[in-house]
């Protein structure tokens, strides 16, 4: 006899049918990571002979001149479509000359990066002063705080530097009012139309940050923050308001920062606007699934797919993440 469902009391729906085995899962999956959706961040040196482990990032390097070749020449054999390169210069000074010195380290390393690649890969350069200026803020300080005016015009001459260098993308992450704007005037006034601009718009001013200014030697001048130009943790609306004005000063992808954390905020700016979204899944985030597997704590390979997955989950097209190289090699070793 058959048995009616309804009165028995037995669940019509069973989710649990396609869940039932690897392949059924994998049938059924919203939601894939793929190589191509991620972007490596990578530091590059100036003056050292060895690329240098950061400490608070295992197995993420300050690179030479070299080991950076060789190392983004692998990412691009295993089918890496992206890099972020951020510098470290030898002398910082007060207005951080060093990011637009046409022989700066970026630049330097663009150039030839450049020449190996050509266009196999999308060579992003992380535009902003912090790196290379002596007092770590984002921009020129005047009167104890950043004058956002005023570091613009560094900021100009840093994206044709980085242009002219042969970045295929310059990335503003100095949360300077304005900057995409000054930016893209100074790309197309220097004959760079074609560059893009990926605007890292909502930019939380987060303690997830802190393995960054280790990896690229960072301290912010008398214990200051950031906290007068990065968005507060606590403002979700403030998010589409900075990503709708990048969006009409013409930037071309956005991006939300941090990732986990922000996830509300991801899917936010998911549902309002159709451009490239990327989210950074940044040092703290790496940092602590390295810290916990270390302990023997969670699972690291689990988690690791797991925190990608979600961010993609959440609406994020691109994901720059320090998990780049181990993803991009577990997934050849599974082809
Ligand atoms: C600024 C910049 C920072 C990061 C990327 N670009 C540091 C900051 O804003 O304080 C952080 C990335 C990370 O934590 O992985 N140039």
């Amino acid at each position: 006899m058959p048995v009616d469902a309804a009165t028995a009391g037995f669940p019509t729906h069973r989710p649990r049918r396609l869940r039932t085995t690897p392949a059924m899962r994998e049938l059924v999956a919203e939601t894939r990571v793929d190589v191509a959706d991620l972007i490596a961040p990578l530091f590059v040196r100036e003056a050292i002979d060895e690329p240098i482990e950061i400490r608070s990032l295992p197995d993420v390097y300050q690179d030479t001149l070299d080991s950076l070749r060789r190392r983004v020449a692998r990412l691009a054999e295993l089918g890496v479509k992206s890099v972020m390169l951020f510098g470290i210069p030898a002398e910082k000074d007060a207005i951080g000359s060093g990011a637009f010195d046409p022989d700066g380290i970026v630049q330097v390393a663009l150039r030839q990066l450049r020449a190996d690649l050509g266009d196999d890969l999308v060579l992003m350069a992380d535009l902003c002063v912090d790196e290379y200026t002596d007092h770590g803020h984002c921009g020129i300080v005047r009167d104890g705080s950043v004058d956002n005016d005023a570091t613009l015009e560094v900021y100009a001459k840093a994206a044709v530097a980085q242009a002219d260098a042969g970045a295929h993308v310059v990335a503003p992450s100095g949360m300077m009012d304005g900057q995409v704007a000054a930016i893209r005037s100074a790309l197309d006034q220097h004959g760079h139309p074609d560059v893009p601009i990926l605007a890292y718009s909502a930019k939380y001013a987060s303690g997830l940050y802190g393995p960054f200014r280790d990896a690229v030697d960072v301290e912010i001048a008398g214990g200051g923050d950031r906290k007068g130009y990065q968005q507060d943790p606590r403002n979700a609306r403030e998010a589409l308001v900075e990503v709708l004005a990048d969006l009409e000063q013409g930037a071309d992808m956005v991006m939300v920062k941090p990732a986990l954390a922000y996830l509300d905020i991801i899917h936010e700016v998911r549902r309002h606007v159709d451009v490239p979204l990327a989210a950074y899944h940044v040092s703290g985030e790496y940092s602590m699934i390295k810290a916990a597997a270390a302990n023997g704590w969670i699972d690291h390979d689990v988690v690791a797919l797991e925190h990608l997955t979600s961010i993609k989950r959440a609406g994020a097209d691109l994901v720059l993440t320090y998990l780049t190289g181990w993803f991009a090699e577990r997934a050849a070793g599974k082809a």
